[in-house]
């Protein structure tokens, strides 16, 4: 295991723990349950979008498909768009899904408006 960041506020008495894989590395993160994957990707600097989506993006809203990551655990989407995502293989929508339970998250590679790196 890598990093180990505590998001947590201690205004909640549930936390959840997160563990996001981003290639070789792995980050765990304790955040409070029942936020948003995406603002929690965001403050912990592990940016869900690429180069060009991380200032173009529909902030959260569900529109714009640009903050997906793959979820490993069997989560039921609630979003009509994250739905799509889940059925046909795609990428989850980060801002989409709120953290309800311990979850491994993979940062996937951007093909599309730049990569993740540069
Ligand atoms: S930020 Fe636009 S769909 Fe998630």
């Amino acid at each position: 295991m890598g990093d180990q960041v505590d998001l947590s506020t201690g205004d909640s008495t549930e936390t959840v723990r997160l563990v996001v894989v981003d290639g070789e590395a792995e980050t765990e993160l304790v955040v409070d349950r029942g936020r948003v994957l995406r603002d929690v990707l965001l403050d912990a600097g592990l940016s869900p979008y690429s180069r060009l989506t991380e200032r173009a993006n529909c902030g959260g809203r569900g529109i714009c498909a640009t903050c997906g990551v793959r979820i490993v655990e069997d989560l039921e989407p609630d979003h009509w768009h994250d739905k799509l995502a889940e059925r046909f293989g795609y990428p989850r929508l980060s801002c989409q899904i709120g953290v309800t339970q311990d979850l491994r998250v993979d940062l996937v590679e951007k093909v599309i408006w730049g990569n993740r790196d540069e």
